[in-house]
């Protein structure tokens, strides 16, 4: 998979691409995450990329031009299955979604600011708006550090069988089963015999009933989906 990332804060995004899983799956070779600095496709003095918005009121707009440079030159070299705008109006990231785009090939995440970009960059280039959360960031950046994780940890042979994303919370609209580890007590609180217990299909079982139990307390409505 290629992610092309069109950006004008290249250096709020790089970091969680340099780190863990993110930094593995890049040195195996199974995803390709490439920044564009929106300030390299503009011909304006002071490498400006935004202007004020016609109509009046505050904020600054990213501007066309830049944009349109940067996703025609990208879209010379190959075909993109998607082209994404990240924006708080967008469809909410789920598990689901992460799943579908997992399977693209290539695709081109732009990332808003401000204001949010030209009405005219939506209408003629994206095919996806995404949102994270019905909240307001300051830019598509964090959200699309987001994306890019919940997607790239799908990529088969970018999680090994430890961290297996079949087990994830949400793969099944479940929650995940609660996890412990060593030592089996700490001041006085017990792991579950279970898990303790060596027979595989009771603890199986007992995981199962514990999503489900966990996803009717916190997130009943999940099991509605
Ligand atoms: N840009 C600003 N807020 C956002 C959000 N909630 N999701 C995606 N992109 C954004």
């Amino acid at each position: 998979m290629r992610i092309d990332i069109i950006t004008v804060l290249p250096e709020l995004l790089k970091s969680p691409f340099e780190a863990s899983i993110l930094k593995r799956a890049i040195e195996k070779g199974l995803v390709e995450v490439h920044f564009h600095n929106l300030r390299d496709y503009t011909d304006k003095s002071y490498n400006q990329v935004d202007d004020y918005q016609f109509g009046g009121g505050a904020g600054m707009v990213l501007m066309i031009e830049p944009i349109d440079k940067c996703i025609s030159t990208l879209k010379a070299e190959r075909e993109y299955d998607e082209v994404i705008y990240m924006t708080p109006d967008g469809d909410t990231l789920n598990q689901k979604m992460a799943n579908s785009l997992s399977l693209l090939k290539n695709i081109i995440i732009l990332c808003g600011h401000y204001k949010g970009v030209d009405q005219r960059v939506r209408d003629l280039f994206i095919t996806r708006e995404v949102s994270v959360g019905d909240y307001v960031l300051s830019g598509g950046e964090l959200g699309a550090a987001i994306l890019c994780d919940s997607i790239i940890r799908l990529i088969p042979g970018v999680l090994n069988n430890e961290t297996s994303a079949l087990t994830d919370t949400f793969q099944d609209n479940l929650l995940a089963p609660p996890v412990y580890t060593r030592p089996a007590e700490y001041k006085g609180m017990k792991v579950p015999d279970v898990l303790l217990s060596g027979n595989f299909p009771k603890i199986e079982q007992w995981r199962e009933d514990q999503a489900q139990k966990r996803t009717e307390k916190l997130r009943p409505d999940l099991l509605e989906q």
